[in-house]
């Protein structure tokens, strides 16, 4: 061990502690997991993973480290691939420094016979760990990146099954659980951004772990572009979890004294269970700093027009929906795609984002005063990374898009790829964005992006992907200090751009375009994993939904779009009294409660299969709003109790039951009752009847 350092380095949380220990001159994670008591000696760890040397097998084994080294004979796949023209490869960076605070750890390695230096960062935010990797070419020579992974963590051996995340356009987040043999477990992403079918996270669990029981670990990337994500089991018994932004050939070229930092792993850990590990990544969302913004007031109810009117503006109508929306008690009111250029349908007026004279002669002035003096504030769809070739924008610069010529564009919704890595594009789309900022009183942009990065190729013939997310990133952040009082919402087609990168520059996100509720309950739930409600935009769909053509009632509507940053998406004047009034209703009721939503925590419960439930409880425990939807028929005649979660066990509370308006079935607990909170834990409630697509809200309180 070389002299100055010690032989392990500790972070500890309120409820995960991470051990790093210095393994052959390298760091390298000797535990994470659940809080290890304060007086623990790591040296006590190390000692009980001591193996024997294995048969047919090297001597001892090259360390997991944080950036496992193929110089150093790691077995597995290296944490960084890097070369100088097929030279310096065999990365073998040793330890050079530690700095050590009470909530993070920074280890730099170096490797002066390569030219390369690398930094992992370890910071411990209540019980979730980010992490990243800084690669700096130390090199005289320019240092090409194939592959640089964010800390590696490992998994005990006894965490076998994972959780993956999979899904397409109106069906995201979800779950698939899988075991884990040898070899590897692979998500890739090359869409561009972050992706419907491949959300950039992972739970791993030991077997049979549920929502409240088991050890249980959560991954996610906080980058919104093409990633991959691994979970590699050597054959020595070794498992670990990689994420890392997935580099095109020639992307990342570093000179001499540059650096390349890796997005930052989010990792926690619990041994209560998927639910916890939630609780962990929601806490931590809601501490950060720039989510203080959302604290400062109550997340305002939406009304959307885009699935109202589409690309049929008319300012008429819309300021009609704008009193429709006030009336019902909507507090912001959004207008989506078609305002501009010549965008009359989705194949012209990308790229143009001035006002239409045609469609709003006046500009959007008379509408914006309409929906202010109606008490809301207004909001604004855009899409600045796009442009459609029948554009003014595309006809003065065909040259911006990203391509990979003679290779024809591939169509897709009719638009091309601005190249954000160039700064005339970035400088171009922030002053247009910032010009309709300056000339309306706008809170709220809904930022759009409705394409994948299908072959991201710049103007020099270089891969662009990379480029194209930091583009994005930086006019985002140029936006949001030159306006900060503008929220924005992440949106690309519905939840395909969701992930703490852009989170750390955006308000919400658009969860998914399906407004069916039934399937945005597992939408929703496997969002849930990753998010808190506050970021989840939920809105009430047209009667029938557009996507599914499902007709699902308005009270199960409301139960569905209640439980997040909730809205309104369909067309007002087509709704009936009852169903007008029960919308009324459900946006009181939300509003009612959305301090609860918004900052209570959340528990998923395991309810039978064929229904959907959860709890959000108060921090202090004083009390809970649940959610109980049937979602298919039951075997037999009575569904089974349902057993809450996170309540005050020696707390006695009032239950009463808030929704829906008009409950039809017979229950005993109609009339609400005083229950301990051990009982409804321990016993549950007997729920009532409930037709498939039926749910009731109960609400308890102490
Ligand atoms: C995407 C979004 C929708 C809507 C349309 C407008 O699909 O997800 O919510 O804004 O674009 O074109």
């Amino acid at each position: 061990m070389t002299a100055p350092f010690s032989a392990a380095y500790r972070l500890d949380g309120a409820n995960v502690s991470l051990v790093v220990e210095i393994i052959a001159e390298v760091p390298a994670v000797r535990y994470w997991g659940p809080r290890l008591p304060d007086d623990l000696d790591p040296a006590e760890l190390s000692a009980l993973a001591a193996r024997a040397e294995a048969n047919a097998s090297p001597a001892y084994e090259a360390p997991l480290a944080l950036t496992p080294q193929a110089g150093q004979g790691f077995p597995g796949r290296p944490g960084l691939t890097a070369h100088r023209g097929g030279l310096d490869w065999a990365s073998f960076a040793l330890l050079v420094d530690v700095e050590q605070a009470a909530d993070r750890l920074v280890f730099t390695s170096r490797d002066d016979a390569h030219g390369l230096e690398l930094v992992h960062d370890l910071q411990l935010s209540g019980d979730v760990l980010a992490a990243t990797t800084r690669l700096t070419n130390i090199g005289a020579e320019a240092l090409q990146v194939d592959h640089l992974a964010a800390p590696v963590i490992p998994l005990p051996g006894f965490v076998g099954q994972i959780i993956g995340f999979e899904g397409r356009w109106s069906g995201e987040f979800q779950l698939r659980r899988q075991d884990l043999g040898m070899g590897t477990w692979l998500h890739e992403n090359r869409r561009g951004r972050t992706s419907h079918d491949a959300f950039p996270g992972l739970l791993a669990t030991e077997r049979d772990a549920n929502e409240t029981r088991g050890l249980a670990f959560g991954f996610h990337l906080g980058w919104s572009g093409n990633h991959r994500l691994s979970v590699e089991t050597l054959a020595d018994g070794r498992r670990s979890v990689a994420m890392e932004a997935l580099f095109m050939p020639g992307e990342i070229s570093l000179a001499p004294g540059e650096s390349l930092t890796t997005p930052a792993i989010f990792a926690t850990v619990s041994d209560a269970g998927l639910g916890a590990v939630s609780r962990h990544y929601h806490a931590f969302l809601r501490a950060r700093p720039e989510h203080q913004r959302l604290r400062a007031k109550p997340r305002p109810v939406h009304y959307n027009s885009w699935e109202a009117v589409y690309f049929d503006h008319d300012p008429q109508v819309l300021m009609a929906l704008a009193e429709k929306a006030a009336a019902v008690g909507v507090e912001r009111f959004v207008l989506d795609d078609g305002w501009f250029g010549s965008r009359r349908s989705d194949r012209a007026g990308l790229g143009d984002w001035q006002v239409s004279p045609d469609v709003y002669p006046q500009g959007l002035g008379p509408l914006i005063d309409k929906v202010r003096a109606l008490g809301m504030e207004f909001g604004l769809w855009v899409e600045p990374e796009m442009v459609n070739p029948d554009s003014d924008l595309f006809r003065a610069h065909p040259e911006w898009v990203l391509g990979t010529p003679p290779a024809p564009q591939i169509p897709f919704r009719h638009q091309l790829v601005l190249d954000f890595g160039r700064p005339e594009v970035r400088e171009r789309m922030y002053r247009d964005v910032a010009a309709l900022l300056e000339e309306y009183p706008i809170s709220y942009l809904k930022w759009d992006m409705n394409r994948d990065l299908s072959q991201p190729g710049g103007a020099d013939g270089r891969a662009g992907a990379t480029a194209h997310v930091l583009g994005l990133y930086e006019v985002l952040d140029r936006l949001r200090a030159s306006y900060p009082a503008v929220e924005i919402e992440s949106c690309a087609s519905g939840g395909g751009r969701a992930d703490f990168g852009v989170l750390a520059r955006t308000d919400r996100v658009w969860t998914s375009d399906s407004n069916d509720a039934l399937d945005r309950l597992s939408i929703q739930r496997g969002f849930s994993h990753f998010f808190p409600a506050e970021l989840m935009g939920a809105h009430v769909g047209p009667t029938r939904c557009h996507i599914t053509g499902r007709v699902l009632s308005m009270p199960l509507r409301v139960a569905t779009a209640l439980f997040g940053h909730m809205g309104i998406e369909a067309d007002l004047r087509a709704l009936d009294a009852e169903e007008t009034a029960d919308l009324a209703a459900g946006v009181a009721l939300h509003k009612a409660h959305r301090d609860l939503i918004h900052t209570g925590a959340l528990h998923r419960i395991d309810a039978a299969e064929g229904v959907n439930a959860f709890a959000v409880v108060a921090e202090d425990g004083s009390e809970a709003l649940v959610s109980y939807t049937m979602l298919t028929e039951q075997r037999g005649y009575f569904a089974e109790p349902l057993r809450l979660a996170g309540l005050n066990p020696a707390a006695e509370y009032d239950l009463k039951a808030v929704w829906p308006p008009r409950l039809k079935a017979e229950w005993p607990l109609k009339q609400g009752g005083r229950f301990r909170g051990t009982a409804l834990m321990q016993a549950g409630f007997q729920p009532p009847r409930l037709h498939p697509g039926t749910a009731v809200i109960l609400h308890l309180r102490r």
